[in-house]
């Protein structure tokens, strides 16, 4: 169903790797209600998905970056504003990827040069993607960006590993460059903080069948699909939402503010 909620804006979603990812739910979105978008990943991500095939779908182009590279980051801004033919009005930073959560490598054992990969991956890319953008003067007033993170940013959760510091960078970077993209150029810069989700990186979580079915139990609303996170991702890109800026969202059925909910208690009774 299409409200033409993005008709005539043109947008970047970095993160799509195969028809489960949030960033793929987002493209599709977006398209629906009328924007023009490019799609980013790493040269490795678009040889393994279907994002050559999505990009044809969606009349895409498609274009190959690592995020944490300035100089191919640059060439996203370049390429995408000539193939949209102007300045860019939304970017979805939706990417995530821990060497020690990959090679299960536990929290106090932290091999520190994987540590370093994780923060440049999953964090820093979004600084560096929002100084090139800024630098290049790539986005237009009231554009809206937005991140993916995660509550394990706040209270720790068991098997999240270093991606828990990372998305707490992340989360910083979002306020702290919100305020100078806010004050210099009227860009609003926010989090989108999702519920547990069984994607390819969901999937890399250990304990991670556990923790869906305790957040589902936990969450009044109970878990927000990928689906449903990019519905949300599409109203912050548009014009509802246009003085929100800074700021962490949950969007996790209400897992957040939860402490103890009956279906956790009547799961525990049971298996007494
Ligand atoms: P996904 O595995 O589909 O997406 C992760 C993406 O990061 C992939 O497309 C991958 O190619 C990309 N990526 C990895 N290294 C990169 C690099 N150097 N440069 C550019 N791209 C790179 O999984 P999902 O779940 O859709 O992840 C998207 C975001 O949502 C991530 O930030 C993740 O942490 C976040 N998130 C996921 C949750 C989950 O349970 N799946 C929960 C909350 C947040």
């Amino acid at each position: 169903m299409s409200n033409n909620l993005l008709k005539g804006k043109r947008g970047i979603i970095f993160g799509a790797l195969n028809d489960k990812s949030i960033a793929w739910k987002v493209a599709v979105k977006a398209v629906e209600q009328g924007a023009k978008i490019t799609l980013a990943n790493t040269a490795m991500a678009l040889r393994m998905g279907g994002v050559n095939e999505l990009g044809e779908k969606l009349g895409a182009t498609v274009i190959p970056a690592d995020a944490t590279s300035v100089e191919e980051l640059e060439a996203v801004f370049t390429q995408s504003i000539e193939a949209l033919g102007g300045k860019i009005d939304f970017v979805l930073h939706s990417i995530g990827m821990s060497p020690n959560v990959r090679k299960n490598i536990p929290y106090d054992d932290i091999n520190y040069a994987n540590l370093g990969k994780t923060l440049d991956v999953s964090a820093t890319s979004f600084h560096k993607m929002m100084q090139v953008a800024k630098k290049m003067d790539a986005i237009n007033e009231e554009g809206s960006i937005v991140a993916l993170t995660h509550i394990a940013a706040q209270r720790t959760f068991t098997g999240y590993n270093d991606m828990a510091d990372a998305k707490a960078l992340l989360e910083s970077y979002g306020r702290s460059f919100g305020y100078v993209y806010g004050r210099d150029k009227k860009v609003r810069v926010n989090t989108i903080s999702q519920s547990p989700t069984p994607t390819t990186a969901g999937e890399g979580i250990s304990g991670m069948t556990a923790f869906l079915d305790f957040a589902e139990k936990m969450s009044p609303l109970g878990n927000a699909s990928a689906d449903e996170c990019a519905d949300y991702c599409i109203v912050m890109f548009s014009d509802f939402t246009k003085k929100v800026t800074m700021q962490n969202l949950f969007h996790d059925g209400g897992f957040s503010n939860m402490g103890l909910t009956q279906a956790i208690v009547e799961d525990y009774i049971e298996k007494q």
